[in-house]
């Protein structure tokens, strides 16, 4: 591959990925490496006009219960990690997570996320009766599960239950560095196994990564582009990767804005029915994240629906923002700032044109 990176051959990718919704690992790299402001200001054009063609101005909303903060698990750059004897560890009864759907279904949430760590106390009953009750009360809305890694037959349990999607981060795809970013035991390939599973079960699947962890670099980026290509989730949740300094990787240098905004314009051009969440790391590094995200092609924002006391214990990278626009009773403050710019939040379980 010669002068892939100079500005011709560049633009000559970006029409390649535009009308082919493709690019080979070595093509990703060179429009990774290659990019200057000018040429990501016109990949970030053409994803957000992409996005208008498929969904229009349209953002639609998700209420995000965070369900438990304890884990079993130990990831190095997780806030919430079981080595963090600092960590605040809180978790919601059923009434307390039915209140929050009522205080969502009112203010307009169509579709409620529960997430929360790994969480011995949440077994398969436990989890099954809780979306059970949630869809029986609210059966025009979507369940959303974000409960990290279980065997296929739990995953199932939980479909049967009436669970609509379930979001699980890839967090990388490359095996090595799966690996320096969790701990012992954990691997790329059972993660990946399980976005499969889903899949093939019949959820709707969300999967994604942080951008800039520790370790990642361009061409482990295009992994994670080629891995998500074939998955072909429903919905791709990335944000800037935020040193938590209770972990391990406090000292690492976090993810950047720009690498953020670009990997979702890229995002936007290989999988143009794609969701895209303008995420809550990303409004946590910058006060226009959210409307920065959308005019790079996002079209979804899920603001914080947890009762206000536990909010803070939900702490998964410093300065998570929980506040403000993060926060779901504000609702009309964000629909107010996005209307403002042109986009419509809509009153939608939102449902992802992905297949
Ligand atoms: N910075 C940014 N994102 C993080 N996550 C966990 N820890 C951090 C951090 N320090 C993300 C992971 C996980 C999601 C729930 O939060 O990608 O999948």
């Amino acid at each position: 591959m010669q002068n892939l990176i100079g500005q011709h051959d560049w633009l000559e990718l970006l029409d390649k990925l535009e009308s082919m919704h493709t690019l080979t690992e070595a093509e990703w790299v060179a429009l990774i490496d290659g990019r200057t402001p000018e040429l990501s200001e016109e990949l970030l054009k053409r994803a957000r006009r992409t996005c208008d063609e498929v969904y229009g101005k349209r953002v639609f909303i998700r209420g995000l219960i965070e369900l438990s903060s304890y884990c079993r698990n130990d990831c190095l750059y997780c806030g919430i990690r079981r080595g963090n004897k600092e960590a605040v560890r809180y978790r919601l009864s059923n009434e307390s997570v039915l209140s929050c759907c009522e205080q969502g279904h009112e203010l307009g949430f169509r579709t409620f996320v529960l997430q929360g760590g790994e969480d011995p106390y949440y077994t398969d009953d436990r989890v099954s009766e809780l979306v059970g009750l949630i869809k029986k009360r609210y059966p025009d809305c979507a369940v959303t599960l974000s409960l990290g890694e279980k065997s296929r037959s739990s995953y199932q349990r939980f479909f049967d239950a009436g669970a609509d999607r379930y979001l699980l981060r890839h967090e990388t795809a490359n095996e090595e560095h799966y690996s320096s970013l969790h701990p012992e035991g954990m691997s790329a390939a059972v993660r990946k196994q399980c976005l499969r599973d889903l899949r093939d079960i019949g959820y709707q699947v969300g999967s994604g990564f942080m951008v800039g962890s520790p370790g990642q670099d361009a061409k482990r980026l295009a992994e994670d582009m080629k891995f998500l290509e074939s998955l072909n989730p429903h919905m791709v949740g990335i944000g800037p990767f935020i040193p938590h300094s209770k972990t391990p990787y406090a000292n690492e240098p976090g993810g950047t804005l720009e690498l953020t905004l670009f990997m979702i314009g890229c995002l936007r051009l290989m999988l143009p029915k794609t969701l895209l969440p303008s995420t809550t790391a990303l409004a946590s590094i910058h006060p226009q994240g959210h409307e920065m995200g959308m005019a790079a092609g996002a079209n979804v924002i899920m603001p914080n629906l947890s009762p206000v006391e536990f909010r803070e214990a939900y702490d998964l990278y410093e300065g998570k923002a929980h506040s403000g626009l993060e926060a779901a009773e504000n609702l009309k403050a964000v629909i107010n700032k996005l209307s403002a710019v042109g986009y419509e939040v809509v009153v939608d379980r939102g449902d992802s044109l992905v297949l």
